[in-house]
C-alpha cells in the first residue's frame, strides 16, 4: 500500500512555517488505520507545481493522495483547481461529506473549496490546511477510506456489490 501526504502552503515550502498538518494525516493514518505514509512533501500554492506533484505520485501507483491546504478563498489558494486538472473522475460525495460533517462543528466549512476524484487507481482527496480540520475531516474519511481503496483496485468490485444472489 502506498501512501501520499501532500502538504500545500508558501510558507510551509519556504521552511517560515512549521508543517504540522502533514504529520497529523501520517498518525492518523498510521494510528487507525495502520497503514503507512510512503510519500511525502510540501509545496508552495502554484497550480503547476502542485499538478506535477499529483501527477509523478499517480505514475509511481500510490493508492491514496490526502492533501492538505491551500482549499480556501485567499488568491493563492489553488489546491482544487491543480487536482481538478489531474483527476480523471470525481468523487463529489467524498468532498460532500466532508463539508457537511464539518458544517455541524463549523460554518467555516463552507470556504472549503476542496475536491476528491480518481486518476487511474489512484484517489486524491483534498482536506483544508489547518491540524483542526484535518483532524476532523480524518474522522469523517476513515470508515470510508477502506471500502473506497478495495474497489478502486477491483475490477470485479461493483459487480460484486450489486450481486444479490
Ligand atoms: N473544516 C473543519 N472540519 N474544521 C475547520 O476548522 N476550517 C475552515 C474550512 N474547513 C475548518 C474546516 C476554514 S476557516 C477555511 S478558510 C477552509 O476550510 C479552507 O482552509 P484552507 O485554506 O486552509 O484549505
Amino acid at each position: 500500500m502506498k501512501i501520499g501526504v501532500l502538504t500545500i502552503s508558501d510558507r510551509g515550502a519556504s521552511g517560515e512555517y512549521e508543517d504540522l498538518s502533514g504529520p497529523v494525516i501520517t498518525k492518523i493514518i498510521s494510528d487507525n488505520l495502520n497503514w503507512q505514509v510512503s510519500h511525502q512533501a510540501i509545496v508552495p500554492d502554484d497550480v503547476t507545481i502542485i499538478a506535477e506533484s499529483l501527477r509523478h505520485w499517480c505514475d509511481q501507483n500510490v493508492q491514496l493522495i490526502l492533501t492538505t491546504g491551500g482549499t480556501g478563498f485567499s488568491p493563492r489558494d489553488v489546491t482544487p483547481e491543480a487536482t481538478r486538472q489531474v483527476i480523471e473522475r470525481e468523487a463529489p460525495g467524498i468532498a460532500e461529506g466532508l463539508r457537511a460533517e464539518s458544517l455541524k462543528i463549523t460554518k467555516h466549512a463552507m470556504l472549503s473549496r476542496g475536491i476528491a476524484g480518481i486518476r487511474g487507481q489512484t484517489l486524491i482527496i483534498n482536506l483544508p490546511g489547518s491540524p483542526k480540520a484535518v483532524r476532523e475531516n480524518m474522522q469523517v474519511l476513515l470508515p470510508i477510506l477502506p471500502h473506497a481503496l478495495e474497489l478502486l483496485n477491483n475490477d470485479a468490485g461493483s459487480e460484486q456489490s450489486h450481486r444479490t444472489v
